[in-house]
């Protein structure tokens, strides 16, 4: 097993982490692959579990088809230890998912027995991982029950809008009844805003969510950004294919400020526990290269790690100085066709646009 330069203090028992809400798109595969990261880069020993069929965190992190994965185990076919496949991220270990969960969640194949099977299959012994993390589906089926009901914690992403404060109050409402009997030391960790766009809508989230579950919100939230997007298509975590951009502080942020729950939920003392630490040794440990083979963005600014201070998501709109001015290869390319167009049009045309040219072509050698 990779060890960690920086290891904190180890997490144990494992505490484990489902991302769920009874809503889809909300962000909860992208939560899972970043929080996963940068609890490994903070030195946890981390596994996230993909769970969702439609395999989006096992693409990023694995490659679909790969074997062992969960329902051989269940199926006896292997043993969890051989489920566990390494990523190209040290500290971090997926259980990939596989289009055939879709037979638990339709109880089609008679061999399967969920329910608390997955709590105990996640049972690992003590010093082996710090978090377990589990990207659930949407939809309140057999899968995402068995997930809650291994899990220590439920941490739930949402986007701003009536329809997802009513996924969150039916998940905290699930939450509560396994409380009340499968699962009676299940508790919700957070709620997290995971796309905020600063609109006037996101701000009536943010009360809404305040007033009904006080001090359940996170005090981080994650900012709309199109690097993420960007990521996603060159399936990365975009908190390693763009660590300078504004959502990979506001992912340092909230891991910090997930700890420091976890922290204080297991009682530990205070001294123990350093949000700024905890933020320096996550941004200093993504930024080596020996922590991740994952390609970075071409075009990403890498002198540091976006703008933000402590709660910097707090103050509304995403701030335009975060966002990357072109490439200077996209200006180079429209210098050119601009020239060409002017050789081809005429000698006078090319006099008129000449300039436009010279001065792109300036600008685009001066940013490289
Ligand atoms: N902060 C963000 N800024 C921009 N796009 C985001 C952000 N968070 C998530 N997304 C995008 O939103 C879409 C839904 O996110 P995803 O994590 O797949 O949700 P879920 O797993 O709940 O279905 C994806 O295309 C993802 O890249
Ligand atoms: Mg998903």
């Amino acid at each position: 097993m990779t060890s960690s330069p920086n290891a904190p203090t180890r997490i144990s028992p494992t505490h484990t982490i489902a991302i769920y809400n009874h809503k889809g798109g909300v962000g909860k595969t992208t939560v899972s692959l970043n929080l996963s990261v940068c609890l490994a880069a903070a030195g946890y020993r981390c596994l996230l579990v993909d769970i969702d069929p439609q395999q989006s965190s096992t693409t990023v992190l694995s490659r679909t088809g790969a074997s062992p994965n969960l329902v051989d185990v269940i199926r006896k076919q292997a043993v969890i230890e051989d489920a566990l496949h390494e990523t190209v991220v040290q500290n971090l270990w997926i259980i990939p998912s596989t289009r055939a969960l879709t037979l638990l969640e339709t109880g089609l194949d008679d061999r399967v027995r969920p329910n608390h099977g997955l709590k105990r299959y996640l049972t690992f012994s003590e010093d082996r991982f710090d978090f377990v993390v589990i990207d659930c589906p949407p939809a309140m089926g057999l899968l995402s029950l068995s997930a809650l009901i291994a899990a220590d914690s439920v941490l739930i992403p949402t986007t701003s809008g009536a329809f997802s404060i009513q996924g969150v109050q039916r998940t905290v409402e699930t939450v509560n009844a396994l409380r009340g009997g499968l699962s009676p030391g299940l508790v919700v960790n957070g709620i997290l805003v995971s796309l905020f766009e600063g609109t006037r809508r996101d701000q009536q989230t943010l009360k809404d969510l305040g007033s009904q579950f006080s001090g359940l919100t996170y005090r981080n939230r994650i900012r709309f950004d199109p690097e993420i997007l960007k990521a996603e298509v060159k399936r990365a975590p975009s908190t390693l294919f763009n660590r300078a951009t504004h959502s990979t502080q506001d992912y340092i942020f909230l891991t910090a400020e997930l700890l420091g729950r976890i922290h204080r939920q297991r009682r530990l003392p205070d001294a123990d526990f350093s949000f700024d630490a905890v933020t320096q040794t996550i941004t200093e440990t993504l930024g080596k290269p020996e922590f991740t083979s994952v390609a970075v963005d071409p075009d990403a600014d890498t002198t540091g790690i976006g703008n933000g201070k402590p709660g910097a998501g707090l103050d509304g709109e995403p701030d335009a100085s975060d966002r990357k001015p072109a490439g200077s290869k996209r200006q180079l390319a429209m210098a050119a066709v601009i020239f060409l167009a002017g050789m081809l049009c005429g000698g006078s045309l090319a006099t008129w646009l000449g300039p436009t040219a010279l001065t792109l072509f300036q600008t685009a050698a001066n940013v490289n």
